[in-house]
């Protein structure tokens, strides 16, 4: 994992959270990042608990295929800073279209009261490599 590819993310977030709509935890929503398409996200359990496992399901549409680069990122970010560590995991190569990626026993960090979560499937390096993103604020 290339840490621009990271720092892209935050700035990402940092920039989106001018435009986070609040909202309670108990209904997590996620919005798109920028024009990526979104990704849909299950979560088990609903919502996280820190310091525990997650289960992630993300699925949307993809406009070009994926590479054997491309991964599911997950992370946790407030203040510009990616809390704990975040997560990474390779997914097969997928043609455009319906995409659905499975993530198990993601270890959620120990959470503030305001942080952004990230789902995205992405090439390493580049926010420009990214096939969609799902993000949600909580405690804005
Ligand atoms: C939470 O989400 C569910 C499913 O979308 C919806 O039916 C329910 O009204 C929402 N609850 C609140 C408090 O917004
Ligand atoms: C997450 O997935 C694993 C593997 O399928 C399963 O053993 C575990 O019970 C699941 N956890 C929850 C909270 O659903």
């Amino acid at each position: 994992m290339n840490r621009n590819f990271v720092f892209a993310v935050i700035l990402l977030t940092t920039l989106s959270i001018v435009n986070a709509i609040p909202h309670q935890l108990e209904n997590i929503t996620y919005y798109q990042c920028e024009n990526y398409p979104i990704l849909t996200i299950s979560l088990e359990p609903n919502p996280w608990v820190s310091g525990t496992p997650e289960n992630y399901t993300a699925s949307g549409q993809i406009e070009k295929a994926t590479t054997k680069e491309t991964i599911l990122l997950i992370l946790f970010a407030v203040g510009g800073k990616v809390i704990g560590n975040f997560y990474q995991q390779p997914i097969p190569i997928t043609p455009a279209g319906s995409i659905t990626v499975t993530a198990n026993n993601v270890l959620t960090p120990e959470l503030p009261s305001t942080y952004a979560n990230i789902v995205a499937i992405s090439d390493t390096i580049h926010i420009k490599d990214m096939y969609a993103c799902a993000i949600t604020y909580i405690g804005y």
